[in-house]
């Protein structure tokens, strides 16, 4: 592999948690690895992606660094704050209508200093070009501005999840286990990709399986499959760009990105009350869904693991407090 440049952002190697009541309940063994735990605010799956993209940016001397994504993007937060760390300032594009509170990520990329540009849901369709043009405008006045798309999902971001099924494998060696299947949200695909990869890489036997929250299979197996290209064209040439059939999985995204059921918030408190793991509602709770789905209806026989990829989100979590006084248990 050409190793790029990579800084140091997260808490690394991060823990596999068996989860053995549910696993007794399931008659399945359950284990999460916990990437919700890469960090405090600086947390999730973006980091391990982070660490390759600022490690570049502040190669090429950027000062500055702009991305974009909803007001409640986990992405956004984590640059805001892996950028301050690096000693970068940063300026955040985010879609959809403005939250008339601020809290959750918002309110720690407040905390963090980041400019922020609010976007119609319609002009967010054109944000790379808004931040192509921001980009000029502070290029215009001296400064060296670094544009990270959506997700830092390129070829370069999805090599932390390269390195991050490296660890599965070692820790796979270590505890003497192998895992069966593997589920892992996808929102940008980066993050699926760089698993695909990684398994190639270092020889996961499982079945590796991603939950659109947005979109669908099809989109994303094309979305994939660029970004595994990509990765074979500029850091791993021997592999091979192929998304196994079975892969993605469509049926998870329920009311739509963003929106969690009532049913689904039970199943964050459930999950929450058994185990003290807190899932999200925009990403981890719909794959989490998934998993248990796909147990039910046999994809696992008994006494085979799954590995749930926990990818963080807890700040996406605050905003739904309004929801929450109803699941209340008394
Ligand atoms: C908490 C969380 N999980 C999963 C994802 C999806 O990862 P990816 O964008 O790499 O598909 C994201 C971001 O989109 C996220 O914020």
């Amino acid at each position: 592999m050409n190793e790029p440049p990579r800084i140091e952002l997260a808490r690394l190697p991060t823990p596999i948690d068996h989860l053995q009541d549910l696993s007794r309940e399931l008659g399945v063994e359950i284990y999460v690895k916990r990437d919700d735990l890469t960090g405090a605010a600086l947390t999730g799956n973006k980091v391990r992606k982070l660490e390759y993209v600022l490690a570049h940016a502040l190669e090429v001397d950027a000062d500055i660094v702009l991305t974009c994504g909803s007001a409640q993007s986990n992405h956004c937060r984590a640059t805001a704050i892996a950028a301050r760390r690096s000693g970068l300032d940063v300026e955040l594009f985010l879609g959809g209508a403005r939250d008339a509170s601020v809290r959750g990520n918002l309110f720690l990329d407040l905390l963090m200093g980041a400019g922020i540009h609010h976007l119609s849901d319609e002009a967010f369709e054109e944000v790379d070009a808004h931040m192509a043009q921001r980009a000029e405008e502070l290029g215009a006045q001296g400064r060296d501005a670094f544009v990270i798309p959506e997700g830092a999902s390129t070829p370069l971001g999805a090599l932390g999840y390269v390195r991050c099924m490296k660890e599965i494998r070692n820790e796979e060696d270590e505890a003497d286990v192998s895992f069966d299947l593997l589920v892992v949200p996808v929102g940008s695909g980066g993050t699926l990709a760089g698993l695909l990869a990684g398994a190639q890489r270092y020889g996961f036997k499982g079945r590796i399986v991603g939950i659109p929250v947005c979109h669908d299979a099809e989109f994303f197996a094309t979305k994939v499959t660029t970004l595994l290209e990509g990765m074979r064209r500029d850091h791993l040439d021997d592999l091979d760009p192929v998304v196994p059939i079975g892969t993605l999985v469509d049926g998870f995204v329920g009311e739509g990105y963003g929106h969690a059921t009532f049913a689904e918030l039970e199943r964050i408190r459930d999950l929450a009350i058994l185990t003290g793991i807190i899932l999200d509602p925009v990403y981890t709770n719909k794959a989490f869904g998934a998993l248990l789905s796909l147990v039910r209806t046999g994809a696992l026989a008994p006494g085979q693991r799954a590995l749930f990829l926990h990818t963080g989100g807890l700040f996406g979590l605050f905003p739904y407090g309004d929801q929450m006084p109803h699941l209340m248990v008394p």
